[in-house]
């Protein structure tokens, strides 16, 4: 599935879910899943599995189980290279004006919105955030 990602609007950016849903949509893609939900430590450790072992994993993990966030599988030729460059650079400090890191994000940690970063992990995100629909 060449033309899905998955996103996750992360704490301190949830409330915004409705705008920041009007904007992903604006930019040409469909949201074709969406839920709130709250990981437990070890879905955000298993999800985030790739960076066990770096510096901030333990911190990723305890903000991204801290509170409910926000999941969706979006849909679009190109998907997931188009929301990368949609969501911008990881550093909100350092991404584009008009990126949603760039509006809603405040530190690398806690960069607002997460985009999958090759089609394999769309995938295998998309069938871990909804296991009984994907
Ligand atoms: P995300 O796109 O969700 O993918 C992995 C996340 O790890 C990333 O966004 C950041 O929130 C976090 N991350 C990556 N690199 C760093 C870093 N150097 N310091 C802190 N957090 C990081």
């Amino acid at each position: 599935m060449e033309d899905i990602t998955c996103t996750i609007i992360k704490p301190g950016a949830t409330e915004k879910w409705k705008e920041i849903f009007t904007l992903i949509e604006t930019e040409g893609f469909t949201i074709i899943r969406s839920d709130q939900v709250q990981l437990t430590k070890q879905q955000a450790e298993e999800f985030y599995s790739e960076h066990k072992g770096k510096p901030f994993f333990e911190s990723l993990v305890k903000f991204m189980s801290s509170k409910p966030i926000v999941v969706a599988v979006l849909q679009k030729e190109n998907a997931v290279e188009d929301f990368r460059t949609f969501i911008g650079d990881i550093n909100p400090a350092k991404a584009k004006v008009g990126t949603l890191r760039k509006l809603y994000g405040t530190t690398i940690e806690q960069n607002a919105i997460h985009g999958s970063n090759s089609n394999k992990n769309a995938e295998r995100e998309s069938k871990f955030l909804f296991p009984k629909s994907m």
